[in-house]
C-alpha cells in the first residue's frame, strides 16, 4: 500500500508504515494548529522542525482524517524519493544530533501531553479487543491487559494481579505472557528503522502496546467477612483496572495457600520474594499438617529432586526440622484425643543427616525472626545415629555430636523378605525354590535364629543338593544358581553388634530422629541391602493387622531416603519388584497408617512409576537433566523455570494444598549442613 499523500512544502519518504517528512529547509513552514489538533494526537511525532527534520509518524489507518494538512500534501511522491529521502534523513539527523543544541530562536512546537487527568491506579486495564472470555476450557480463556508505559518495566511473568468486578468481588490472575505489539502498524524490520533505532537511546513506550496475557486462577469474595475463593466463573468487565496483588491475604487465599502447617520457604516470582505491606513483608508457605481437611499431607507422601548441589539436603533438613518441633504430634489414631510425635527415620548414604543434631550457623538476629514466623530450628537433641556394623568398616563421626549406636541385620529377617538375599539376579523359578523350599527348609532346621554362616554351610551340603534334585523339589542347577547369590551377604547380616529386631524402641522413637548413614560402606550392594532390610521392617510392620513391634505400628512415622533413585528403581529384577510393591503399598496406606515417605533424589526419572504416582507433594529444586525434568510431572509454567533456579529457589507442586507455586528457601541451614 502506498501512501496518498506528499507534503507540498517537502519531499516525503516512507517506509511501509513510517512516514519521514522532511522539511527543506529553505521552505521549512511551522505546522499550523490543524496539525496538532486532536486529529494528530496519538498518531503523530513531532521532531524539532528548528532543525533540519521534522518527522511525523503516522499511522496509515488515519491518514484520511489528515484534515488541512493533507490538503496541502501532493500525491506525486514516488519509491526513489523515498530512497534518497531516507538518506538524507539519516544524515541530516545525525549532523543535527551532532550539532544543533537548542536554539532559542527555533521554531518549536508544544510538547503533545498524553497524560490524561487524574493518577492512574494499577498496571493497566483489560483490553477486550481481541476477545475478553473466561471459559471452563482453558483453551478458549482470553484475558488481556494493556500495560500501561511507565509500569512496563516492572511486570514480570509469574506476577499476581487483581482485577476488580464491579460488585467487589475480584479476580486473581497470573501473569503468563507479556507481548510487545506495535501501537501504530508499521514495517519495522527496514534499514531506516534499525538504523534510526542503533542510533537511539531507546524506544518511545507510546509506539508500542504491552499486553499481558493474565492465566485466571480464582474469583475471590467475601462470606461473612470471610474471604474466600472459588472457580473463575465470571468474566471482568473490559477496561478493568488490573493491579498487583499486594495484600497478604489476597494472595493466600488466591493461592489457596493454607495459613498453618509446615513451613517450606517464601512465596517468590521469578526468583524474588513476593513482597506486601505486612510485616513480615514476605509469604510464608506452608505445608497442611492437620486433620481439618484431609490428611496431613506428610502422609501422602514428598519428594524433593535437584541436581547436585541444588539444596536438596539443606531444604530436607530445614524440612524434617519441622516435623521434628516439639509442639508437632499427631493424634494417635483419627478421632483419639492422645496425640504422640512422628519419629523421623532417614536413610543416608552422603553422611550428613547426624548433623541434625547440632545448631545451624546463623545469627541470633536470624533466629528472631525464625521465630516470629514459627520456624522450628536449631540443632535437635534427639538424634541418634544407628551405624550398620558391616565387617571391618568404621564409621567416622568427626562432623556431628548426635549419639551412635551399631546395629546388625539379624539373617531372620530374610525369612519375611526373601528377596533381600536375592539380588538382582534371580528368575523367578529359582526365586520361588528359594522362597518355598530353601528358606523353610533351614528355618525348620535351624529356627529363627538361624545365621547367616548357619544358611551358607546349609548350602554348601551336596546331600542336600542331591536330595532335593532326586525328589524334584529342586533342581541342581537351580540350587547352584540360588547359592551362588545368596553368598558375599557375610558383611551383611549377624555381624557383631546387636540385632536391630532388638532395640526397635531406640530406633523409632516419637519425636526422635535415627539416622543411618551407609557411606562407610563400601559395597553398594551390601549399603543397599541394610535400607530396604530395615525400610521394609517399618513398612511391614506400619501395614501388619498383628505387628511384632506395636512401637512402630502406633508411632507416626516419616521415612527419609536421600538418593532414593538407588534404593527404588524400576527394574525387572525380582527384588526390585518386591520393593517397588511393597512400597507402593506403603504409599497407599500411608494416610491411614500415619506413615510419610519422604524421597530425596538427582534422579526422579529412576524412581518407579508406582512409588511416583503415590506422591502428593513435590518439591523441585534446579535441574538441568530434560529427562529428570519431564519425569517430577509439573504443570509447565513451573517446568519451564527448573533449568534456571538458584540454589534454595524451588517450585512446590502440592495440588490438595495449594496452586503451584515457586518459592524460596532460607538461606541458612535451620540445623548444621557441611563439613569444613
Ligand atoms: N537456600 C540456600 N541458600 C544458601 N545456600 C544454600 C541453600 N541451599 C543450599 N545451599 C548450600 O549449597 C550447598 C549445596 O547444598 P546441598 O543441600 O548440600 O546440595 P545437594 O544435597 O542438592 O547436593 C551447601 O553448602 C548448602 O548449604
Ligand atoms: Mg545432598
Amino acid at each position: 500500500m502506498n501512501p496518498t499523500i506528499s507534503p507540498l512544502s517537502c519531499c516525503l519518504s516512507y517506509g511501509s508504515g513510517v512516514i519521514t517528512y522532511v522539511h527543506d529547509t529553505t521552505e521549512l513552514k511551522p505546522h499550523d494548529d490543524n496539525c496538532r489538533n486532536n486529529t494528530f494526537e496519538r498518531n503523530t511525532k513531532f521532531g524539532c522542525v528548528g532543525k533540519r527534520v521534522c518527522e511525523l509518524r503516522v499511522m496509515f489507518g488515519v491518514m484520511t482524517d489528515l484534515g488541512d494538512f493533507t490538503s496541502e500534501l501532493d500525491d506525486d511522491s514516488t519509491g526513489e524519493d523515498t530512497d534518497t529521502t531516507v538518506s538524507e534523513s539519516a544524515e541530516t539527523r545525525e549532523t543535527a544530533t551532532a550539532t544543533d543544541e537548542p536554539d532559542e530562536t527555533d521554531d518549536t512546537f508544544d510538547s503533545y501531553e498524553a497524560t490524561p487527568a487524574g493518577s492512574d491506579r494499577g498496571l493497566g486495564v483489560l483490553s477486550a479487543a481481541s476477545g475478553l472470555q473466561i471459559s471452563e476450557d482453558e483453551d478458549e480463556t482470553r484475558l488481556r491487559a494493556y500495560v500501561t508505559a511507565n509500569n512496563r518495566s516492572q511486570i514480570r511473568i509469574g506476577s499476581y494481579l487483581l482485577a476488580s468486578y464491579p460488585d467487589g468481588e475480584r479476580l486473581f490472575c497470573r501473569i503468563s505472557g507479556l507481548e510487545y505489539s506495535q501501537e501504530y502498524r508499521a514495517d519495522d524490520a527496514t534499514e531506516i528503522h534499525a538504523r534510526r533505532a542503533m542510533r537511539s537511546a531507546g524506544i518511545d513506550e507510546e509506539d508500542f502496546k504491552l499486553m499481558a496475557t493474565l492465566d485466571p486462577v480464582a474469583v475471590l469474595y467475601e462470606d461473612d467477612g470471610e474471604l474466600k475463593r472459588r472457580m473463575t466463573d465470571r468474566v471482568p468487565k473490559p477496561e478493568t483496572v488490573v493491579r498487583q496483588a499486594e495484600r497478604k491475604a489476597d494472595i493466600k487465599t488466591g493461592l489457596k495457600m493454607p495459613e498453618d502447617g509446615v513451613f517450606l520457604g517464601h512465596l517468590a516470582v521469578g526468583g524474588q520474594k513476593v513482597r506486601t505491606a505486612a510485616e513480615p513483608p514476605t509469604i510464608d508457605y506452608r505445608l497442611k499438617d492437620d486433620y481439618t481437611a484431609g490428611d496431613p499431607l506428610v502422609f501422602r507422601h514428598t519428594l524433593i529432586a535437584g541436581g547436585t548441589g541444588s539444596g536438596k539436603t539443606h531444604g530436607a533438613k530445614n524440612i524434617l526440622r519441622q516435623y521434628l518441633d516439639e509442639d508437632r504430634t499427631y493424634p494417635v489414631e483419627s478421632g483419639a484425643d492422645r496425640d504422640i510425635s512422628p519419629a523421623v527415620v532417614q536413610f543416608d548414604p552422603q553422611d550428613e543427616y547426624a548433623q541434625m543434631h547440632d545448631d545451624g550457623e546463623y545469627d541470633p538476629e536470624f533466629g528472631r525472626r525464625l521465630d516470629a514466623e514459627g520456624v522450628a530450628h536449631g540443632g535437635h537433641d534427639d538424634t541418634t545415629v544407628f551405624v550398620p556394623k558391616v565387617g571391618s568398616a568404621t564409621y567416622s563421626a568427626s562432623h556431628h555430636r548426635a549419639e551412635q549406636v551399631e546395629f546388625t541385620i539379624p539373617f531372620g529377617m530374610v525369612h519375611d523378605n526373601p528377596w533381600l538375599i536375592a539380588g538382582s539376579g534371580l528368575n523367578d523359578n529359582q526365586y520361588s525354590a528359594l522362597v518355598t523350599v530353601l528358606l523353610p527348609r533351614f528355618r525348620s532346621q535351624y529356627g529363627d535364629e538361624g545365621t547367616y554362616e548357619q544358611f551358607r554351610s546349609f548350602l554348601d551340603d551336596p546331600a542336600l543338593r542331591e536330595e532335593l534334585d532326586e525328589s524334584g523339589k529342586v533342581h541342581e542347577a537351580t540350587f547352584d544358581a540360588v547359592a551362588r547369590r545368596a553368598r558375599g551377604f557375610d558383611a551383611v547380616f549377624d555381624a557383631d553388634a546387636r540385632p536391630i529386631t532388638e532395640r526397635i524402641h531406640e530406633f523409632v522413637r516419637p519425636g526422635g530422629l535415627t539416622v543411618v548413614p551407609t557411606y562407610h560402606i563400601a559395597e553398594s550392594r551390601h549399603a543397599e541391602t541394610i535400607v530396604l532390610a530395615l525400610s521394609s521392617l517399618l513398612v511391614d510392620e506400619k501395614l501388619s493387622n498383628d505387628p511384632t513391634y506395636e512401637r512402630i505400628k502406633e508411632t507416626p512415622l516419616i521415612v527419609g531416603m536421600d538418593e532414593a533413585h538407588n534404593f527404588l528403581t524400576d527394574a525387572d529384577t525380582v527384588q526390585a519388584q518386591r520393593v517397588i510393591g511393597k512400597f507402593t503399598e506403603a504409599a497407599k496406606q500411608g494416610r491411614k497408617e500415619r506413615l510419610g515417605l519422604f524421597l530425596i533424589t538427582q534422579d526422579p526419572q529412576d524412581i518407579a512409576d508406582p512409588v511416583f504416582k503415590q506422591i502428593n507433594t513435590t518439591i523441585v529444586l534446579n535441574l538441568g537433566d530434560e529427562d529428570a525434568i519431564s519425569a517430577v510431572n509439573i504443570p509447565s509454567n513451573l517446568e519451564s523455570k527448573v533449568p534456571y533456579m538458584e540454589k534454595g529457589q524451588m517450585v512446590v507442586y502440592s495440588p490438595d494444598n495449594s496452586e503451584p507455586v515457586e518459592l524460596i528457601g532460607l538461606p541458612h541451614c535451620l540445623t548444621r549442613h557441611g563439613r569444613d
